[in-house]
């Protein structure tokens, strides 16, 4: 059912000092500009790898769902990580029918990269908070 991995989600207390990591120390060369989400409640930088995507989120608001994360992890670290699917609602109806509880009533929203997501509960998948999204127009 899942495609390719589209990126893997860092939360950091700061995209500012994240983006000096990432460039300083990894080398990394194409990072595009932060940007708000709002209806998400983070701060969204992506840097551009050869095969796949860092995206960087910092909480945006007082409620933001990052902010619980950084509670636990304050230097901040691997939030999530994002696969591609043919058909969002199949794939959230197929999580569903196996279990998985999908986060926000299962009602896909618009991520980051413009098209929409779901994110399925770490209890279900070993710990790990899976974002499933739509395939972008590549
Ligand atoms: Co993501």
């Amino acid at each position: 059912m899942i495609g390719r991995l589209n990126h893997v989600g860092v939360a950091t207390p700061s995209i500012d000092a994240s983006i000096a990591l990432y460039r300083d120390m990894l080398g990394a060369t194409s990072i595009e500009a932060p940007f708000d989400l709002p209806e998400q409640g983070v701060r969204v930088c992506f840097v551009n790898l050869p095969n796949s995507q860092i995206e960087l989120i910092e909480p945006l608001g007082d409620d933001s769902p990052v902010l619980a994360f950084l509670a636990k992890n304050p230097k901040g670290g691997q939030h999530h990580i994002c696969f591609e699917v043919p058909d969002i609602l199949a794939a959230r109806d197929a999580m569903v029918a196996k279990g998985a509880t999908v986060l926000r009533g299962g009602i896909p929203r618009i991520g980051a990269h413009g098209v929409p997501v779901i994110f399925v509960h770490p209890k279900d998948m070993g710990g790990v908070l899976i974002e499933l999204m739509a395939e972008p127009v590549h």
